[in-house]
Order: C-alpha cells, then structure tokens, then sequence
C-alpha cells in the first residue's frame, strides 16, 4: 500500500499514531497537573525501562499535556545539552544546567510583556542570571524592563543553588499566571552526578516547599540505582514507573488502531503474527507494522503479508536498530557482548562472562565500563550485567564469528 499514508512511525522519540498501553501513567500526569493548578504539589515520577520500549514518546506526551494547559515546559535531554548556549563547558558533554536554560527561553519569551506581574518579572531576571552562569557571551532579551524586578543570583555556579533558584522563580511566575512549570529530563542515566544531585534536591525542594512544579525523568533501568547513589533519599522521593513491552491486547491496537485510522483493516492471523514475534515491543511493532503495511495490497494487511513484513521487519532491525549498537563496540567489546549472549536477555553475572572468557573479573572491567558508557548494557545489580535493548543476544546469536 502506498508508503506516504503509511501511519507507523519506528524511530527513537518518533510520536506513534496511537500510544497505546499508557493511560495510567498519562493519568497520573494529569492528576499531577490538576492537584498543582489546585495549589497542591505531586509526587516527581521516574520513567525507566531498556531502549525502544517508549520512554520519550511517554515523557513527550507529558510535555504536550502540561503545554496544552499552558504550562512553561523544559524537556531536556540529559548529556547532550542544548541546540544553542555558546559555552556551555569543555569537552563534547554539554552541560545540564545549559540544556534547562535553553529549554526554558522560548516559554518564559512567550510570557513576558510589559505588563506581567512582579513574580513573572522576578522570574526573567534569575532566568538572565541562570544563563548568565553558563553562557558569559549571549544574553537574552526579554523585551521588557527588568531594572526594578527583583530576583537574579542563580549563578553562582553551584549547580544544586543556581537550579533550586531557577525552578522556584520560574513556578512562582508560572503561577502568577495560572500555571506551573514541568521539567522533563531524558536519558538522565547519563546525567552527572552532581546533576542528579542537583535534580533530585530540586524535586525534593519542591515537594517540601510548594512550588508549583511537576517533574518527570526518564532513562535505562540503572536511572533507580544512580538516582538512588546521588541522594540517599532518592528512593523515597521519586514514583518509579517501569516501562515495558506492551501487553498483548495493547500491542494489538498499536498495529490495529493507526490501520483503522486510514481504512485499513488487519485479519486477526495477521495482528497475531506480528504481536507474536514483536513480543510487543513498541520498537518493533512500528517497524513490523510499517513493513506489513507496504507489503500489502488493496486494503488489508492479510497473513502472508505479514509473514512477508516480519521478515523485513527482523531485517530492517538487524541493519539499524541492532547494527549501529554492534558496530559501535570495538572487538574486545564484541567479545565480552557475545560472552553474555549466552544467557539471553535476562543478564549475567560479571563473574560468569569472565570465566567464559578464560579472564578474572578485574581485567575485564575497562571492557565492561566501556559498554556501560555507550549504552550497550547496564548494570541491573551489583556485580550483574544485562543488554539495554531487548533482542540483542538473539541478534549476536545470528554474527558470524568475528
Ligand atoms: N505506547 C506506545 N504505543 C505504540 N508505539 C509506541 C509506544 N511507545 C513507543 N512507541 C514507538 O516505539 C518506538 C520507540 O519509542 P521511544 O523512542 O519513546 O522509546 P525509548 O524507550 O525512549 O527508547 P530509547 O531508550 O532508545 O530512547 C517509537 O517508534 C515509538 O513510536
Ligand atoms: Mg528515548
């Protein structure tokens, strides 16, 4: 069927035409953005889960939600830092704290007028100072005159200060007019330390001192056990969502719902097919669904369409999604990789990989960190390792031995 109307949408962060199998989690983001409009606080929330599973489509839809009320929102990716914000620090790393600022300019610009009262006037003054504290050559114009507002002072380049101030001034304005302020921060397992930190005393801040503030994170499922490293309290504060593959009669409106949509129908040996061998992964239903739909004819995604569509499906999946991470580490890497591929996607112990190898835990350490800081596999508990992105042991099954 023609590929321009093709309604399925696989790629990191690409919107699907029906998210699906989330409504508890948006729900309790929309409670939370009631209770703050009603001047009550809520509870900041943690999205974890392996790749591919919807983590920022979810944290997007928070984002749309809070902007549709009106709401100043930030949604920033942690470790990649902004588009803009000139020096935002040595190195390839850009800086958290450049991220949130730049985030935060084009909402606060949308607000500020001549006439906005003196919290949102406080507001665009510390915002000047929060990018003053990481951008010594650009400065913003709001447009209005700031000489009596009070507020400034978040640069004192403590990070934990500077945002404490930022995010208080800010809700403070967003409530002068109505609203609150959400900030969103994904991949934050590849926050510092001291940025987490500095997140979680602002989540903490908020919570204890009313501030109209709603924050969510998303990451990998080491974000509980990072969080947790950065500030003892962490456990307590966050509501922890697990994000997984989809339940089986989710997973079937994620393929059936976009179809209906545009006059398409689906046979039901057909849905299972894919459900079956996607295992319901949100990933892998969009890229199965888009190859099935451009292998049908006249209408209907019928069974031997999708037999045809899963194989390209599997394939487009071992040219990108599981390749470009293949490729990214280096043969000793591989090495360890296939090591752990033995146990499937459940994770192995440090110890075991190292025995396969005929090496002591130790020396394999740099290997494993290295995988670590690619985000190839993560560290589910002490001493354990497991793949970030479901499949993958079956895919280093299917390499040639390099
Ligand atoms: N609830 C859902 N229903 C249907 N499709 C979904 C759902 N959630 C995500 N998808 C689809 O799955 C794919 C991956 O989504 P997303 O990028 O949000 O995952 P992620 O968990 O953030 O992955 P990563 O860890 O790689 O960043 C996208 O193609 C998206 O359209
Ligand atoms: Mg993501």
């Amino acid at each position: 069927m023609d590929p321009v109307a093709n309604p399925y949408a696989p790629g990191a962060g690409r919107t699907p035409a029906a998210l699906v199998g989330r409504d508890r989690q948006r729900e309790a983001w929309r409670v939370g953005l009631d209770r703050v409009e009603r001047g009550r606080t809520a509870q900041p929330v943690v999205l974890y889960g392996l790749r591919g599973v919807g983590k920022t489509v979810l944290l997007s839809s928070f984002r749309s939600a809070a902007a549709a009320r009106g709401w100043v929102v930030a949604q920033v990716e942690a470790g990649r830092g902004s588009s803009g914000g000139g020096a935002s620090g040595a190195g390839s790393r850009a800086s958290l704290r450049g991220a949130i600022g730049e985030a935060l300019h084009a909402p606060l610009v949308d607000l500020a007028r001549p006439s906005a009262g003196r919290r949102l006037l406080a507001a665009l003054r510390t915002a000047l100072s929060f990018k003053a504290s990481y951008d010594t050559a650009g400065t913003w114009n709001f447009g209005v005159d700031l000489g009596d507002a009070k507020g400034g002072g978040a640069d004192t380049g403590v990070l934990e200060a500077d945002l404490a101030k930022l995010v208080r001034d800010v809700s403070a304005g967003a409530a002068e007019e109505g609203v609150g302020l959400a900030l969103l921060v994904d991949e934050a397992q590849d926050a510092t330390a001291d940025e987490l930190a500095a997140l979680c005393a602002v989540a903490h801040a908020a919570g204890q001192q009313d501030w109209p503030v709603l924050v969510a994170l998303a990451g990998l499922p080491s974000l509980p056990r990072v969080l947790a490293e950065a500030k003892s309290y962490a456990e307590r504060l966050f509501v922890y969502e697990r994000i997984e593959q989809l339940p089986p009669d989710a997973a079937v409106q994620a393929l059936v719902a976009p179809a209906v949509a545009e006059g398409v129908h689906w046979t039901d040996g057909a849905v299972e097919l894919v459900v079956a061998a996607t295992g319901g992964y949100p990933y892998f239903l969009q890229q199965f669904g888009q190859e099935c739909w451009n292998e049908a004819e006249g209408g209907t995604i019928a069974h031997a369409d999708a037999r045809v569509g899963a194989a390209r499906g599997r394939a487009a999946l071992d040219d990108g999604f599981f390749r470009s991470r293949w490729d990214r580490a280096t043969s000793a890497e591989q090495a360890y990789l296939r090591a752990m591929a033995a146990d499937g996607d459940a994770g192995s112990p440090s110890g075991e990989v190292a025995a396969r190898l005929g090496r002591k835990v130790a020396s394999l350490g740099p290997a494993r960190a290295s995988l670590i800081a690619k985000g190839l596999v993560y560290a589910p508990e002490h001493g354990v390792v497991a793949f970030t992105v479901p499949g993958m042991a079956d895919f280093i099954g299917r390499q040639p031995a390099g």
